[in-house]
């Protein structure tokens, strides 16, 4: 049986107190993540039971037992303590999906510093915007992400250390390094978590803007409350499962649902760092007997492409109950599914700023294939008309998707930019920036977003950053980057730009180009087309028109141009 059992019954009556009284939590009480996440599942008795099977390149392999978890967090929390890191501080956690980053986010937050995860495929540019805004302290990486880190050096006066987690000895450290090898360090039984309160800011996270630098979301210690129960109704997740999220916790589902959901919870999970085909996921699956499968739709379609017959290789019996997040699920994927592996992809809706699952499709209710669902039981949520920001009523009509914001995970703040954070509200909503209809039976569908910024592959990228960065390469007068239709990704980064004197259109710039944004930014922000143009359509005012640019990328009606200047 699941564990929500009804969803309707579940939405009567619905307190978030239910989640607290599970975990042992009274308001007013302590409340420390890496604490509930290692020692609390230890003292319910499963210190001997797995949290933690890790698989990497090569085939290297290790696991953790819940103890060994306990054990190696307050090993790290000693350690940052030793450091003089105190409370409050950033630390971040610069590193691949090996298990450093998860056991050291638990302790990170052991005491009572803020993790910042940031994804080690980042370039310079990508790091350095993120670690000043955050004036972060010290940083874990491995010895292949270090040079990264050098480069920037000069301009983070705050960054005192930076820790090494396989360095290898042979080899000098450069400034402000040190060496720390989780695994081989003396175990600490003990490590008393700082006594860290609901609102004690816990972890923040960098997610793209349309204008100006990414943002910091700023979370607190009690967004458990909401992972912890969406991790049991939606994920399903009991106590017998193999579970397997398959996002990085360099963004917030690795963090909600790839470390806290789950551990707070007491379950088993897997972990693959290895590149993505179809035979690595499928005889991963088979090898664990994953039983709850989280992913997104761009592996779903790319599995999908992958074919049919590679499905039938493998034991995938498994399987028990599968979800999905972060970009549109389209129909087809959902049915494809039920196909295949005999259950439908549930789609879930939610975004960094929510912390936690908002909109969803609960084990037991009906699967609409291409609907997001319904609003998680205690979740106010509605659509809004653009121009007055008063819910509609009316089926079918697109609004703008916003939450009453009144769930414990939901965002506090944006660090340093608390403008940006109250220019997400209309009369009392929060504005998620996304636009859906609703159906007569309460289902939300997607429609889009409601600014320029672009989901690649589930990821977002801010095109005035891609934009920005194009700006420093020697040949750029100008660009405009806008999304792209793409069968996989769903969108993906096309940049327009014009050239300087001097330099003439060609591939090989092309490519050097690319090149050049991968380097700074990451891959996924790097534009997959770069169309060299004459001039750039702009308003009278000089604003470049993106609107017009997405129009002709994805065949749509252009609209209202009465402001474009050089028409
Ligand atoms: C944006 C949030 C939190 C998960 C990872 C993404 C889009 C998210 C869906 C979905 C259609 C979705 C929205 C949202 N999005 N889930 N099920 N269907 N779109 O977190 O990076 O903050 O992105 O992703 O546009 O606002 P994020």
């Amino acid at each position: 049986m699941s564990n929500i059992v009804s969803f309707d019954e579940r939405v009567k009556d619905f307190k978030w107190s239910l989640a607290e009284q599970e975990l042992g939590y009274k308001p007013g009480d302590d409340i420390n993540i890496g604490w509930y996440c290692s020692d609390r599942i230890c003292q319910l008795g499963k210190g001997n039971k797995t949290a933690l099977i890790w698989e990497g390149f090569g085939g290297k392999e290790k696991s953790y037992t819940y103890d060994e978890v306990r054990v190696k967090s307050n090993v790290i929390a000693q350690f940052l303590t030793g450091l003089g890191i105190k409370p409050g501080e950033r630390v971040c956690l610069f590193l691949d999906k090996i298990p450093e980053l998860y056991i050291g986010l638990l302790g990170i937050l052991k005491t009572g510093a803020v993790g910042q995860p940031l994804f080690s495929a980042f370039g310079d540019e990508s790091l350095l915007v993120r670690l000043s805004d955050a004036q972060t302290t010290a940083l874990f990486t491995q010895k292949k992400h270090a040079p990264k880190v050098r480069k920037i050096l000069d301009q983070l006066p705050f960054l005192k250390h930076i820790i090494i987690v396989d360095h290898d000895p042979q080899k000098a450290l450069g400034e402000r390094e040190l060496a720390f090898a989780m695994d081989e360090a003396a175990a600490v039984e003990h490590f008393e978590a700082y006594p860290t309160k609901a609102e004690t800011h816990s972890l923040l996270h960098y997610t793209s803007g349309t204008t100006g630098k990414p943002k910091g979301v700023k979370h607190v210690h009690y967004s458990l409350i909401s992972q912890y129960l969406t991790s049991k109704w939606v994920l399903d997740l009991q106590d017998d499962d193999i579970y397997w999220c398959t996002a990085d916790p360099g963004w917030v589902t690795g963090t909600s649902y790839g470390i806290i959901g789950p551990f707070s919870l007491g379950v088993t999970q897997c972990v693959q760092d290895k590149g993505f085909s179809a035979d690595n996921w499928y005889s991963f699956i088979e090898k664990h007997k994953i039983t709850m499968w989280y992913s997104a739709p761009t592996a779903i379609r790319s599995l999908m492409k992958a074919g049919d017959e590679v499905v039938k290789k493998y034991d995938l019996s498994s399987l028990r109950h599968l979800c999905s997040v972060g970009e549109p699920l389209n129909a087809e994927a959902v049915i494809w599914s039920e196909k295949v592996f005999g259950k439908p992809f549930y789609d879930t809706f939610w975004q960094t700023e929510t912390g936690s699952m908002m909109i969803c499709n609960y084990p037991g209710m009906k699967v609409k294939p291409g609907s997001m669902g319904k609003p998680f039981p205690g979740i106010t949520g509605v659509i809004l008309d653009p121009d007055t920001f008063q819910p509609i009523n009316e089926e079918g009509k697109i609004g703008l998707i916003a939450f009453k914001p009144d769930w414990p995970a939901m965002l506090r703040t944006y660090w340093n930019n608390e403008e940006a954070f109250k220019n997400k509200f209309r009369n009392g909503w929060y504005l998620t920036g996304d636009r859906s209809t609703i159906d007569r039976d309460g289902y939300f569908w997607f429609v889009g977003r409601d600014d320029d910024i672009i989901n690649t592959g589930g990821h977002l990228v801010s095109p005035f950053e891609v934009e920005s960065a194009l700006l420093e390469h020697p040949a750029v007068a100008e660009s405009a980057v806008v999304s792209k239709p793409d069968p996989i990704n769903m969108e993906v980064v096309k940049a327009f730009i014009t050239l300087k004197p001097g330099y003439e259109a060609s591939k090989e710039l092309e490519l050097e180009i690319m090149n050049f944004i991968r380097k700074k930014l990451s891959p996924l922000a790097m534009p997959q087309d770069v169309e060299y143009v004459d001039m750039l359509p702009k308003t009278r005012s000089g604003k470049i028109m993106r609107r017009l640019l997405h129009a002709k990328e994805w065949n749509e009606e252009i609209g209202d141009v009465s402001s474009l200047e050089n028409d």
